[in-house]
């Protein structure tokens, strides 16, 4: 157990135990912080949604899937609004209440995306529009109305993907979204530096969230990540990439900013 200023706690639940993982780390600054996550719902969003409350932060996510959302909300205690990211008017309203209710802003997720795979025979103008709508805007959109009311200290976690690294396909719209947000990420943390504000990315590895599990993966793919692609060989699972998230948010990791942290077991630069 450390001391000081920012209390780092490791203590094990049976289940974590017994799996040989450390219970989640808790992060003293981040206790009643005012924390805002899009795509909270599902998967990695709800990981963080669940993580952030359990260190007292005051959690406000946002989703368009409405019942995931509520439910989530009821079990967590943060507040939950359905909210469409494309629609630039709904996003000003979220981060609006959420100054209102709290003041200011400690920590921005940008997390929400979409993963379609399309053939670029296939692409369409609209869906591409539709794409960057989705999954890039959303990221200008959140920190132009968060950070006029972000006080130093504050933390933004952008959610880019190791596909930008592997170039995976057939994903050029998703790809192009992913590496856009890497680039984004290093251009605000400068901007954003002299009033001590910092902005960094996460790029997953393969993440086991319901949805990856129920359409993507297979026992030959698991396989082939678990014994060639990972250095690693066990699967990451949302609550993993949450801790990243949490470190990333707490001012513990202070002298972080304009960088992209790869967490996937040691996949593409190993
Ligand atoms: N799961 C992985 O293996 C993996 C790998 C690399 C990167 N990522 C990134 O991590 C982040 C989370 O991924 P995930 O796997 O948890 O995804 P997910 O599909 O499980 O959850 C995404 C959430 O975003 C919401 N969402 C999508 N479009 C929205 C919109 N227009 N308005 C409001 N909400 C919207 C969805 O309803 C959903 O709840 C994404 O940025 C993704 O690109 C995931």
């Amino acid at each position: 157990m450390a001391s000081g200023r920012f209390l780092v706690r490791s203590c094990l639940s049976p289940a974590r135990r017994l799996a040989n993982l450390p219970d989640m780390a808790t992060y003293q600054d981040l206790d009643g912080a005012t924390v805002l996550i899009t795509g909270g719902a599902n998967g990695i969003g709800e990981a963080m949604v669940r993580a952030f409350t359990k260190q007292g932060s005051t959690v406000f996510f946002c989703d368009f899937d409405g019942d995931a959302g509520s439910r989530l909300a009821k079990s967590t205690g943060a507040t939950f609004t359905q909210v469409d990211l494309r629609n630039e008017q709904e996003v000003v309203d979220w981060v609006a209440n959420a100054v209102f209710e709290c003041g200011n802003i400690q920590v921005l997720i940008n997390n929400a995306a979409k993963d379609p795979r399309i053939r670029i025979e296939e692409q369409t103008a609209e869906v591409w529009d539709d794409l960057m709508a989705t999954n890039l805007r959303p990221h200008m959109l959140t920190a132009r109305e968060a950070v006029p009311h972000m006080p130093e200290g504050a933390s933004i976690v952008n959610f880019s993907s190791i596909v930008f690294e592997l170039g995976m396909q057939p994903m050029t719209a998703y790809v192009s979204t992913k590496s856009a947000i890497q680039g984004f990420s290093r251009s605000l943390g400068r901007e954003l530096g002299p009033k001590r504000i910092r902005v960094n990315s996460i790029s997953p590895g393969w993440v086991m969230t319901e949805r990856q599990k129920r359409e993507f993966v297979t026992d030959e793919t698991l396989v082939r990540l678990q014994n060639e692609l990972q250095s690693i060989p066990d699967l990451i699972e949302p609550a993993d990439v949450a801790e990243v998230a949490l470190f990333l948010a707490s001012r513990v990791s202070n002298v972080i900013t304009g960088q992209e942290i790869v967490a996937d077991h040691g996949w593409v630069h190993s």
